[in-house]
C-alpha cells in the first residue's frame, strides 16, 4: 500500500521524505490556501526536490469541463512525471475525464461507490473515498472504501482506491490489511503511525539495565 503525504508544507514534507518511506504527496485547494506561497510555485519546488519517483497529487480548481480539461494540462505540462490530477466527480469532473482519457487522472471527493467505478471505466489510475466524511454524513466510509476495492478488483480494472479523509491509524491499518492500494495521510495521523509510547519505555529500558551492568555510554562498539 502507497502511504502519501496529505499536506503541502514543504519543510514538513521534505522532513518526513527525509525520514520515512512514503511515496508521495497529496495536496487540494483547501491544503494549499494554508500555505503562504503562491500554489505553482510551491508545487513546481515540491515537484523538483521531493524523490523524482515519488508521486505529486494536485487538484484542479475549475468546475466547468473545458475549463478543467485546460487546467489538468495545465497542471501536468508543469509538473512532468509522476504528477497525477486530482479531477472532483462532478458532472463536469466526469465529462472531463472522458476528455483527458490516457492522463494520470485521480478523481477525488467520491462519496459512492458507483461515483469510483464510473471514473474507473473513463480511466482514471486513482480514485479518492474521504472516509471520514463519508461517515460524518451517516454512512459508512470505510464500507465505501472496502467495496471500492473489491469492485475494481472485480471487474479487474487498472485503477487503485487512494483512500483519504482519515481520523486515526486503525482506519488506515484495516484498509491496508483489505488490499487498498493507496492512503494518503494528513501529518498528525502519520506521526501518530510512528511514534509509540510502549516503543519508546522498552528503548529506556534497554539503555538503563545495559548501563547499570556495562557502565553509562557503553555500546556494542566497546569490544
Ligand atoms: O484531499 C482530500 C482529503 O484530504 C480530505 O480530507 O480531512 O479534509 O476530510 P479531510
Amino acid at each position: 500500500m502507497n502511504i502519501l503525504i496529505d499536506n503541502a508544507n514543504y519543510a514538513l514534507v521534505m522532513a518526513l521524505f527525509d525520514a520515512f518511506p512514503y511515496d508521495g504527496v497529496t495536496t487540494n485547494p483547501t491544503i494549499l490556501s494554508r500555505e503562504p506561497e503562491a500554489p505553482m510555485a510551491l508545487l513546481k519546488r515540491l515537484r523538483e526536490d521531493i524523490p523524482s519517483q515519488a508521486q505529486l497529487h494536485v487538484q484542479v480548481v475549475s468546475t466547468q469541463c473545458d475549463a478543467i480539461v485546460s487546467e489538468a494540462r495545465h497542471i501536468l505540462d508543469a509538473l512532468g512525471e509522476n504528477t497525477f490530477v486530482k479531477i472532483p466527480v462532478s458532472d463536469a469532473g466526469l465529462r472531463a475525464m472522458r476528455a483527458l482519457k490516457g492522463a494520470p487522472i485521480t478523481a477525488t471527493a467520491i462519496f459512492t461507490p458507483m461515483q469510483a467505478f464510473l471514473a474507473a471505466k473513463l480511466g482514471a489510475r486513482y480514485v479518492a473515498p474521504y472516509v471520514t466524511r463519508i461517515t460524518n454524513e451517516g454512512g459508512d466510509g470505510m464500507r465505501v472504501a472496502m467495496e471500492i476495492h473489491d469492485m475494481l478488483r472485480a471487474h479487474s480494472m487498472p485503477c487503485d482506491v487512494l483512500a483519504a479523509s482519515f481520523s486515526n491509524v486503525q482506519q488506515a491499518k484495516d484498509l491496508c490489511v483489505h488490499g487498498i492500494g493507496a492512503v494518503t495521510l494528513t501529518p498528525p495521523i502519520l506521526d501518530e503511525m510512528t511514534s509509540c509510547n510502549q516503543t519508546g519505555i522498552a528503548i529506556d529500558t534497554f539503555a538503563r539495565n545495559f548501563a547499570k551492568a556495562f557502565g553509562a555510554g557503553r555500546t556494542m562498539c566497546d569490544d
